[in-house]
């Protein structure tokens, strides 16, 4: 319960209106799609302007009031999630254009604005911002930033800290700052931008973004590629990634593809059945490439690694691939899956595929298990679906042992316990295997130096 003299004041800041305490809001706004902590904020203040964001923290410094900022809720690992009373300060309504530019191809917006409408934004102009994935059309710009997303792209466009030119922020002390200021070029010493690209809310708040835009993609063709072994669909990408530029590399398995198909109503993509599936698109501007994608495919099914394919011929055809792959996240929520977000380097692939694979065998030898993910970024996500007959805390227990041994595994890898959906609460027992002790300590120091009063986004990331 807030008091009602720090009631006052948040109103004095932001209005009645955006002072919200009704139960709802308080549910609806202190989670995000993780499911297994119960949302606890004290309140959700919607602030307007960059001022406004200053002296909410201000006023959270004097009370010792924790923060999380909240986004478009979409994060998978409990970033977002105020489970302890905290103050819920969301952005939404900072969700303008605040300047388009023209000869630097780059624009200004608000970090509650919605991914989609960037993209969207983005195209009005004739340009492009690449960074997409299933939740564009709910997510918003500083949440994306703060966990660096990354998406279907990042073969060929990088994540989301390759397109952030500059940013306003106001850090944990209520300090406003801004960081690199659009500019291309800047070596005057250590680049914050960066540390709160990532930083999961824990810094700071990120209020407004300066985002390059790329030029318009070319057109784009996509294939689905049926491949009945785990480790080759390795070999697949090295073959197809040598000679085009692939803008896309995405695989799933079959059990996957079968929810989406029932669950959607989408139509297979070829009759012929084979344990999993690459996806892969790339970008052309003459005929020659798509002759070149075919000769690949050849190349492939000669090679005994596809059995079979598929290239769209129209921009519905692979809109309708793409649904494949990307329905897969939406259609899994049902079974409340317990989801792992790992990467490797791609040159160790093959090699921890066969690894986790076995490992996965043998310690879920009951449970489905749903594998897709970004492969041609070397990101794997494996999704363990809760059995009917046990309870989400029986579910869980049985998933954090494997979740060691898979631990163990990315250590021994050089790999990542988290990819691209960031650490939250989810991930934070397991952040040792990918960061070393003195990274650690020097992570909490830097917290320190932004958030002396330990106020923004307590509890998540690390302790
Ligand atoms: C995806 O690749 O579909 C997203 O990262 C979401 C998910 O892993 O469920
Ligand atoms: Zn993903």
């Amino acid at each position: 319960m807030l008091p009602q003299r720090i009631i006052e004041q948040l109103i004095a800041i932001v209005g009645e209106s955006r002072l919200l305490l009704e139960a709802d809001d308080l549910k609806r706004f202190g989670v995000d799609r993780t499911t297994l902590w119960q949302a606890a904020p004290c309140g959700v203040v919607l602030p307007g302007t960059v001022e406004e964001v200053q002296s909410i923290v201000r006023l959270a410094n004097q009370c010792n009031l924790a923060i999380v900022p909240s986004g478009g809720r979409t994060g998978l690992s409990g970033g977002a999630v105020a489970k302890d009373g905290e103050l819920v300060v969301a952005l939404d309504r900072m969700n303008q254009v605040i300047e388009f530019n023209p000869m630097d191809r780059s624009v200004t917006v608000g970090a509650g604005m919605i991914t989609g409408q960037l993209q969207q934004f983005a195209e009005e102009q004739g340009l492009f911002y690449p960074v997409d994935f299933a939740s564009s059309g709910s997510s918003q710009v500083g949440g994306n930033i703060a966990t660096n997303a990354g998406g279907i792209k990042v073969i060929k466009y990088g994540m989301t800290r390759n397109w952030v030119v500059g940013l306003k922020v106001v850090n944990g002390a209520g300090d406003v700052i801004e960081l690199n200021k659009g500019l291309a070029k800047n070596n005057t010493g250590y680049d914050l931008r960066h540390l709160f690209i990532g930083s999961e809310g824990t810094l700071g708040l990120i209020c407004e973004a300066t985002i390059q835009l790329a030029r318009a993609p070319l057109e784009s063709s996509v294939m689905v590629l049926g491949i009945e072994n785990f480790a080759e669909i390795v070999d697949v990408l090295a073959c197809f990634s040598h000679d085009l530029d692939l803008s896309a590399f995405e695989f799933f398995s079959q059990l996957a593809l079968e929810k989406v198909v029932a669950h959607r109503g989408h139509a297979v993509p070829f009759q012929t059945e084979t344990a999993f599936y690459a996806l892969l698109e790339f970008e052309h501007s003459s005929p020659e490439i798509v002759d070149k994608a075919m000769a690949l495919f050849e190349h492939c099914l000669d090679k005994g690694w596809v059995m079979d394919g598929v290239i769209s011929q129209s921009l519905s055809q692979a809109k309708n691939l793409w649904k494949l792959r990307e329905d897969i996240s939406e259609t899994l929520w049902q079974w409340q899956p317990y989801k792992n977000d790992i990467s490797v380097r791609i040159s160790r692939m093959a090699d921890f595929l066969g690894e986790v694979d076995q490992l996965v065998m043998e310690q879920y030898p009951d449970f489905e298990i749903i594998w897709y993910g970004h492969i041609g970024d070397g990101n794997l996500h494996l999704n363990i679906l809760k059995p009917e007959l046990l309870s989400v805390d029986q579910f869980h227990n049985k998933c954090v042992n494997v979740s060691t041994d898979i631990g163990q595994l990315l250590a021994k890898y050089e790999g990542s316990v988290s990819a691209e959906h960031g650490v939250g609460l989810l991930k934070k027992d397991y952040l040792h295997y990918s960061r070393s002790a003195v990274e650690m300590d020097m992570m909490r120091s830097i917290k320190r130096a932004f958030d002396p009063n330990h106020i923004m986004n307590p509890g998540k990331l690390f302790d």
